[in-house]
């Protein structure tokens, strides 16, 4: 298992290029298997997730290759409609697949999907969308099973606006008779995203990034190269640490506007910042000032994959804060590392009310989760001392090369194999 040295204390400068999204990478590339023809996915992140759902689809049958940093599937000779149980729990996005592979084989067999442990994290807003659609579903032995004769357009109502649920939703109505309206629908950047993958390829959706998706079935499905949006919550990872480290960034290749919840709440913190076509700069030259709330929402709110590292950075400010999670139940699992180095936080149920303390000491921490571990690092860099961080295998789900973009900004963090 790996672990993170990081000697902490100094400041952040350079400029960074943002990463793909992973949220629709992962989404774009169950899609793939809805279409014959060759799919090549730009510039998608080396990260475990990635990787874990490439091996799904190979296990699907679906060819793949690598072009560069391209991935490309051939989904032509793709022959099972089982996700095995091993990958289906190293994975919580393998749940996608259902609506892609119904949609392909009008069958699908997956066992009960996995991924980060921050809460509950239920299935049944996508299965009550696929029943809409008109697919029969079976829970047994930790495995679901869907079949249709067909798959008929309906409405659907969300009760409430999952991201996950919106897509798998999209992925089975892509190709199904009649149309399909989903109301109360995510209207995350990412959704907006996989419906330009899927009408490039010749899907007829509309309403993606509102609350109201309207997909028309059509017959076939075409391919081509696609380039995803780039990962908001990265960019927004790589800002939080230069606004708690202090210094000064360049991040390029970024929609600002997918950030604004967290670019408000910086401002907020005294940083100073400068939005310039796909590029933002950030500065911040003194110690940030609290933010008196965050509280999580559904975008276009403050998002949930941002407040550990948005915590982080409250304890280290200038003054009290009160951050509120709102989206998943057991997402503070990060809290009490923080406090290992000297964070004066309490948790009651949802809500963390942070005591901002002058400096972080280092101490040895371990990473639970994927954005949690990410805010133990960046409040490692912003500390006085040195520090570990155990367990980054969590990390390695989501950020692509962390340590060498973190160096790139001056950064003393070095990997070490245990
Ligand atoms: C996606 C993102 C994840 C992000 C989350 C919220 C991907 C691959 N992952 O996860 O990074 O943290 O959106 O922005 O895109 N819910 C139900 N029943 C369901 C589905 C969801 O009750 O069937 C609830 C969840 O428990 C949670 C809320 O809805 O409280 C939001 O979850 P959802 O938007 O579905 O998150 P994911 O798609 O899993």
């Amino acid at each position: 298992m790996d672990k993170y040295i990081i000697s902490g204390g100094g400041r952040l400068c350079g400029r960074l290029r943002v990463q793909t999204a992973k949220n629709s990478v992962l989404p774009i590339l169950a899609a793939a298997v809805l279409t014959d023809e060759p799919v090549a996915v730009c510039n998608v992140p080396d990260i475990t997730d990635v990787k874990n759902m490439v091996k799904i689809l190979s296990c699907l049958g679906c060819k793949i290759s690598y072009r560069g940093q391209d991935v490309v599937i051939d989904s032509s000779c793709c022959d099972s409609c089982e996700i095995p149980r091993a990958l289906a729990h190293e994975l919580r996005s393998s749940v996608f697949l259902l609506g892609s592979v119904i949609s392909r084989f009008r069958r699908a067999k997956i066992a009960y999907p996995g991924g980060c442990d921050i809460g509950l994290r239920p299935v049944d807003l996508h299965l009550t969308g696929l029943k809409r659609l008109g697919v029969d579903i079976s829970e047994c032995n930790g495995y679901i099973t869907c079949s249709c004769q067909k798959l008929t357009g309906n409405e659907i109502m969300l009760d409430c606006p999952s991201v996950g649920a919106t897509e798998n939703i999209m992925l089975a109505a892509v190709k199904a008779e009649g149309t399909t309206v989903i109301k109360n629908a995510a209207r995350e950047p990412e959704i907006e995203d996989v419906q330009n993958f899927l009408n490039f390829l010749g899907a007829k959706i509309k309403g993606a990034g509102t609350g109201t998706v309207v997909i028309e079935g059509v017959k076939k499905l075409g391919g081509g190269d696609y380039q995803p949006i780039a990962d908001r919550i990265e960019a927004g990872t790589f800002l939080i640490a230069v606004a708690m480290c202090g210094g000064e960034m360049e991040l390029g290749g970024i929609n600002a506007e997918n950030l604004s919840s967290l670019l408000h709440k910086l401002r907020e913190n005294g940083c100073k910042l400068r939005i310039k076509n796909d590029k933002i700069y950030i500065r911040s030259d003194r110690r940030p000032v609290a933010v008196k709330s965050v509280e999580t929402q559904p975008y276009p709110g403050f998002p949930t994959d941002l407040q550990a590292q948005m915590t982080a950075l409250c304890c280290v400010c200038a003054g009290n804060s009160i951050v509120t999670e709102n989206l998943f139940e057991t997402r503070f699992k990060y809290v009490p590392e923080l406090k290992k180095m000297g964070a004066d936080i309490t948790v009651i149920d949802r809500t963390a009310f942070v005591r901002g303390v002058e400096r972080l000491k280092g101490a040895v921490t371990v990473a639970h989760d994927l954005r949690g571990g990410a805010a133990l690092v960046i409040a490692a860099l912003a500390a006085e001392g040195e520090s570990e961080v155990l367990d980054i295998s969590h990390i390695d789900r989501g950020y692509a090369g962390f340590e060498y973009k973190l160096r790139a900004l001056g950064a003393k963090i070095r990997r070490v194999s245990t």
